[in-house]
């Protein structure tokens, strides 16, 4: 059975009450749930941190043993250098993900350190994201 784990950064704890227009008004725990029922042949974990050490140690605990890390890193996306650094570190691949279209954003948002290190990106799908990332694993 394939390992994959999903990552969530800073604020992502706050999705389903956080800017809806922008995140929508699911939960993650919820929406958790829904792709568990859509990869039942997967064991999905599923992490979510405000913290960057705690990303950061997550992704070197599981690094060399699963198959796939989904990763939507919030904010930390466009200023963390370490956890660009992880991810060069460990030998499972990442997709990055955004629920949002970034690149409609502010400038600030147009940037990520970490898009170099993963096999690709998937932004502005909504949470569809996540699971076509998921895809991508079993594919
Ligand atoms: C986000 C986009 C980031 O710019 C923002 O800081 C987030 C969420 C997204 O999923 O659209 O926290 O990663």
């Amino acid at each position: 059975m394939k390992k994959i784990l999903i990552v969530n950064g800073p604020n992502l704890n706050l999705l389903g009450k956080r800017e809806p227009t922008i995140y929508g008004s699911q939960t993650f725990e919820e929406y958790f749930q829904t792709l568990q029922s859509l990869f039942p042949d997967v064991e999905l974990h599923y992490f979510q941190s405000n913290h960057e050490g705690a990303l950061i140690d997550k992704i070197h605990e599981i690094g060399f043993t699963f198959d796939g890390i989904v990763l939507n890193a919030g904010a930390y996306t466009h200023t963390s250098v370490a956890i660009a650094d992880a991810l060069s570190a460990v030998t499972t691949p990442a997709v990055e993900v955004h629920i949002s279209n970034v690149h409609a954003r502010e400038a600030f948002r147009h940037h990520s350190y970490l898009s170099s290190r993963v096999k690709g990106v998937i932004v502005g799908l909504g949470l569809k994201g996540y699971e076509l990332a998921v895809r991508y694993f079993l594919s």
